[in-house]
């Protein structure tokens, strides 16, 4: 795969050289666009099982697939960037990237910064404790007194969420991890109470687990979108093609591949 793409590269440097070759001759090559709008990359963290996660060296999951569809339908090359969650928004601000998609929550703040598509599916904030735990609810976490360990991943709105409310109320402690198995690990060691993370993650940590599980209450309800950089000329094109593969069908049944329906 990686060697197909080198190999498509080396190509389209090539042309675009024979083109501009052509284009000294004094042909108009005005319209012809820079071989860099022609790649879309994507900016993820891929410890988030089902959404993006390593099958080998290959990233795989939700969103990489959805991506990829996108790619496909604009005619694009797609490649994807793995690096820390807190590292996305700057890589899309900064234009390193194209996009970002990531299980990525669309929050007030991230609005500040960055622009969302149209979003392509619901999170839900959940706790992961030991089997057996004191806590039982969402609601114990809140307590009068209550003075927890919150295991999250950084930057996410878990851990915004848990700062906020938990933290900064005197309620509890946030440990944060570069990744939310690294959290659940954590969690396993009775190194932290609690993690706060997205549902579907949490159940596959969960199973991948002995002794845990996720309480029956939730703690909050997201939407998940791409993320782009303010006024991109990529938004309209990327969200259109998400919102027609929305709309055919191709993104529902990518989430079921990976989702069985309980
Ligand atoms: N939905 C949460 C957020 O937006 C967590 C996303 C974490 N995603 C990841 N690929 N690690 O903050």
């Amino acid at each position: 795969m990686k060697k197909f793409m080198k190999g498509l590269m080396a190509t389209t440097m090539v042309f675009a050289m024979m083109t501009s070759l052509v284009g000294c001759g004094g042909g108009s090559e005005a319209e012809a666009p820079a071989d860099t709008t022609d790649k879309l990359v994507m900016a993820t963290n891929a410890a988030f099982p089902p959404y993006e996660y390593y099958e080998g060296e290959e990233i795989v999951g939700i969103d990489a697939e959805i991506a990829a569809a996108i790619a496909e339908k604009l005619g694009m090359e797609f490649e994807i960037e793995d690096m820390e969650f807190d590292a996305i928004i700057p890589a899309v601000t900064s234009g390193k990237a194209s996009f970002g998609m990531a299980g990525m929550t669309v929050t007030e703040e991230r609005m500040q910064s960055v622009d969302f598509s149209t979003s392509y599916a619901k999170g839900v904030q959940v706790v992961i404790v030991k089997e057996g735990s004191d806590i039982t609810s969402v609601d114990d976490l809140f307590a009068e007194g209550a003075s927890n360990i919150v295991g999250v991943q950084t930057g996410t709105t878990g851990d915004l969420y848990s700062t906020w409310d938990l933290e900064d109320a005197g309620l509890a402690t946030v440990e944060r991890f570069n990744k939310g198995g690294d959290a659940v690990l954590a969690l396993t060691q009775d190194k932290v109470d609690c993690v706060v993370i997205d549902n579907e993650p949490a159940k596959e940590f969960v199973a991948a687990n002995e002794g845990l599980v996720i309480l029956d209450t939730e703690y909050a309800i997201e939407d998940y979108a791409i993320c782009f950089a303010k006024d991109s000329e990529l938004t309209a094109q990327v969200n259109g093609a998400l919102e027609e593969l929305i709309a055919d069908g191709t993104v529902q049944a990518i989430i079921d591949k990976y989702i069985s329906a309980e």
